[in-house]
């Protein structure tokens, strides 16, 4: 495995400490190697001893995942012995040509077949670069039953045209099936138990569809602001980041129909006609079903945060947006008719992660004459983070002579039957690729109907002469627009708590 950018965050907040959680669930290879490729000169030693003091501070802050005392360090060492640095530049083709022979070179040592993964942990105006010069290199080529693939990380383009032409670029090197695009919201363990809440259990499936359900909300708000992130955010925004990607991930594993198998071909194919099926808007449509918003200051969690404008790497009059509401009509037979609301924020009131599918109402007729005064819609909750679960809402008889209904919820919390395994939600994703197992991984359709989803409100963002976005308070639930969002169809968020 060759990781390009093997100095930057990514590699060491994500990819080490999966690949060592992978070591100890001794699901690598004995004769697996490592190799970091980036710009700065350094040797095998310095590059090591980073990153070990890196995993040690991971421990002992329990962050990324660890929930243990001190590292293994039979583990690490089993990595770190398998590890080589080599400095080399992107855009060089002879760094390509010294990498070339250092992966023989280390086959030769090792004895071992060949297979070469490739991380591209960097920035994205490299991918199509790296693809071309490694396919240039002949490292691309799968001869003798040996295979090559390449991880394309996000953001994969910035709107329809762009990711259209990354995925020709790289396809001109590489097939499909050596293409695995990730989006890191696919390894959370809650998003892939979606498909089976829904297709391993007999009650669902003939309830989930717009005889029974009113609407389906997705959420992901976030207490984090941008961060050290600046420069890439002003160029991103909130819609881009967070909505062809990760949120229509949640929106395709709830709304997509059945899969015949788990087959990554079948599973992807779903994924992409549920997101072929979101209605097209036109531009006037676009700017009535998507609202923004900015953080202006306020506080988080009890801490004062200053407004998005004022974050370094940020213009003062910045027009990025830090939060996205839409809402989305989906024409098919299971769906038309039921609109899917999308939320996701930064700087927001709480950190939460989840779907809520609301059903349709209970008649009143028998509590007429009670104390009932209205029912209650029943919801399910699809928690995906913090505490992971699924909950049901239900109505129920309060105790006593009276007809009095109660809200009670069924509650199912990951963390009271299974015990949590030590992830940064990478270790799946990068055995997936090691094993040829594609279904968590985006293929180019997916991708490509994800912008074109969107696409209409970017254009019609675009488009507005004089604009202020409006602000919303730092911890707040974001724009008064999101809620005017629902409201005009006579409905609310819930509440972020
Ligand atoms: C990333 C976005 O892809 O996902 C970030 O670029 C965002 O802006 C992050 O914070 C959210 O992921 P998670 O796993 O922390 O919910």
């Amino acid at each position: 495995m060759v990781i390009f950018g093997a100095t930057g965050d990514l590699t060491k907040r994500l990819i080490v400490p999966a690949l060592y959680n992978l070591v100890r669930a001794k699901r690598l290879p004995e004769q697996f190697r490592l190799v970091g490729v980036s710009r700065m000169s350094q040797t095998t030693e310095d590059w090591i001893l980073n990153l070990t003091a890196r995993m040690n501070e991971f421990v002992a802050g329990r962050d990324c995942g660890f929930q243990v005392d001190q590292l293994d360090q039979a583990a690490w060492r089993w990595l770190t012995d398998r590890m080589t640095y080599l400095p080399g530049d992107l855009d060089d083709p002879e760094a390509y040509k010294r990498l070339g022979d250092h992966l023989a070179s280390l086959d030769v040592k090792a004895g071992t077949g060949g297979n070469y993964l490739f991380y591209l942990a960097v920035a994205d105006r490299l991918f199509g670069t790296a693809v071309s010069r490694l396919g240039e290199a002949g490292l691309t080529e799968e001869n003798d039953g040996a295979w090559r693939r390449v991880v394309i990380e996000k953001p994969f383009g910035h709107d329809v045209a762009s990711a259209r032409a990354l995925n020709a670029d790289i396809l001109k090197t590489m097939a499909e099936h050596q293409i695995y695009r990730m989006d890191h919201f696919l390894g959370k363990e809650t998003v892939q138990n979606i498909m089976a809440i829904r297709f391993a259990n007999g009650i669902f499936e003939p309830i989930w569809n717009r005889a029974h359900i009113d609407h389906v909300q997705i959420t992901a708000a976030e207490t984090v602001g941008v961060e050290r992130r600046g420069r890439f955010y002003e160029q991103t925004g909130a819609l881009r980041d967070m909505v062809p990607n990760h949120l229509f991930q949640l929106f395709a594993m709830t709304a997509m129909e059945p899969p015949i198998s788990f087959d990554a071909d079948a599973v992807r194919a779903k994924k992409a006609e549920i997101i072929q099926a979101i209605r097209p808007m036109g531009e006037a449509e676009a700017l009535r079903n998507a609202v923004r918003g900015q953080y202006g200051a306020g506080s988080i969690l009890g801490k004062p945060a200053a407004a998005y404008r004022h974050e370094p790497d940020v213009a003062p009059d910045s027009t990025t947006e830090t939060f996205v509401a839409c809402k989305l009509n989906v024409d098919n037979w299971r769906w038309a008719g039921v609109p899917f609301y999308l939320r996701t924020g930064k700087y927001m009131k709480r950190r939460r992660t989840e779907i809520a599918i609301r059903f349709r109402q209970a008649p009143y007729s028998l509590f007429r004459g009670t104390d009932v005064e209205r029912m209650h819609p029943n919801w399910m909750i699809l928690h995906i983070q913090p505490d992971e679960g699924v909950a049901l809402e239900l109505a129920a008889k309060r105790p006593g002579p009276a007809v009095v209904l109660g809200n009670v919820k069924l509650d199912f919390a990951y963390a009271d039957y299974f015990k949590a395994t030590c992830a940064t939600g990478y270790e799946t994703l990068i055995y997936d690729c090691l094993i040829g197992d594609a279904t968590l991984f985006q293929r180019a359709d997916n991708i490509e109907a994800g912008w074109r989803a969107v696409q209409p409100i970017i254009d019609a963002w675009a488009g507005q002469a004089v604009l202020d976005v409006p602000q919303y308070a730092a911890g707040s639930s974001g724009p008064t627009s999101a809620d005017e969002l629902l409201a005009r169809d006579g409905r609310a968020w819930r509440p972020l708590g």
